[in-house]
């Protein structure tokens, strides 16, 4: 049985940023839409002409197209024990859908750290967002700097800044969170693998309380020698 874990949360939570950590700590993969649609959109694609009609307005990508995205990569080998997945599913659509592919993959939601944030504090970390061309490695120029400004710790590959992180886009990306992607707390508050957790806390903190909860989560895997 794979491993899932589904990172919830408003735009700016943190959810980019403990999906990389949590990566690297589980040896699961990172699996995140917004890094998905925004590789499509460099390369070019038609999902990603597509996407940016909708990102570039602070909308959801509509399901149909999303679920298919998700499909082809979560089939990808190195998903096989399972995945971090950062930003979807997103509407109650997306999580049913993401249902039926779990079951095709034998797989299983163990975790959803919920993480939580203030709308001033998240229009705050997103003005201040780095994020690495090459492969998506997020900065903050307040909380999380690079060691040389505008470039990339790891890959060396300039930062840039978002189109979609102005101050209204993100007010406005967080309204749309709110509508749709919230009543989804509830749908795997249902299904007991909720935990809520306070995003203002050092990212540290954040990631041992996941870490904690994922020992605890009742996973098929054991993650104790891993961490
Ligand atoms: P996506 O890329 O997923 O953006 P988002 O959900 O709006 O979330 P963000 O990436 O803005 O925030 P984050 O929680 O990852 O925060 P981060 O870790 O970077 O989606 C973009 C668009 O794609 C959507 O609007 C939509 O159009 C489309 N899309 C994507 N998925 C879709 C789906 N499933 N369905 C339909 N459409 C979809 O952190 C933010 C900043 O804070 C960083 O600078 C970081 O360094 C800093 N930081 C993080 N944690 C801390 C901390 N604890 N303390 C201090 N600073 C911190
Ligand atoms: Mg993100």
């Amino acid at each position: 049985m794979s491993t899932f874990i589904v990172l919830l949360g408003p735009p700016g939570a943190g959810k980019g940023t403990q999906a990389e950590i949590l990566a690297e700590k589980t040896k699961l993969a990172h699996v995140s839409s917004g890094d998905l649609f925004r590789e499509n959109i460099k390369n070019q694609t038609e999902l990603g002409r597509i996407a940016k009609s909708f990102m570039d307005k602070g909308e959801l990508v509509p399901d149909d197209v999303t679920i298919k995205m998700i499909k082809d990569r979560l089939v990808r080998p190195d998903c096989e024990t399972g995945a971090i997945l950062d930003g979807f599913p997103r509407t109650p659509a997306q999580a049913d859908a993401f249902e039926v592919i779990l079951t095709e993959l034998k797989g299983r939601v163990d975790l959803v750290p919920y993480i939580t944030a203030s709308e001033e504090v998240l229009v705050a970390r997103t003005g201040g967002r780095w994020t690495c061309r090459a492969h998506g490695h997020i900065y903050n120029q307040t909380y999380n700097p690079p060691k040389q400004s505008g470039v990339c710790d790891f890959d060396g590959s300039e930062l840039y800044q978002r189109d979609d992180d102005k101050e209204e886009m993100v007010r406005h990306r967080i309204r749309v969170y709110l509508k749709q992607t919230m009543p989804l707390v509830e749908y795997y508050r249902k299904a007991g693998r909720i935990i809520e957790i306070d995003g203002m806390q050092a990212k540290e903190k954040v990631t041992a309380i996941v870490l904690d909860a994922l020992k605890n989560s009742g996973s098929r895997r054991d993650f104790s020698a891993e961490m």
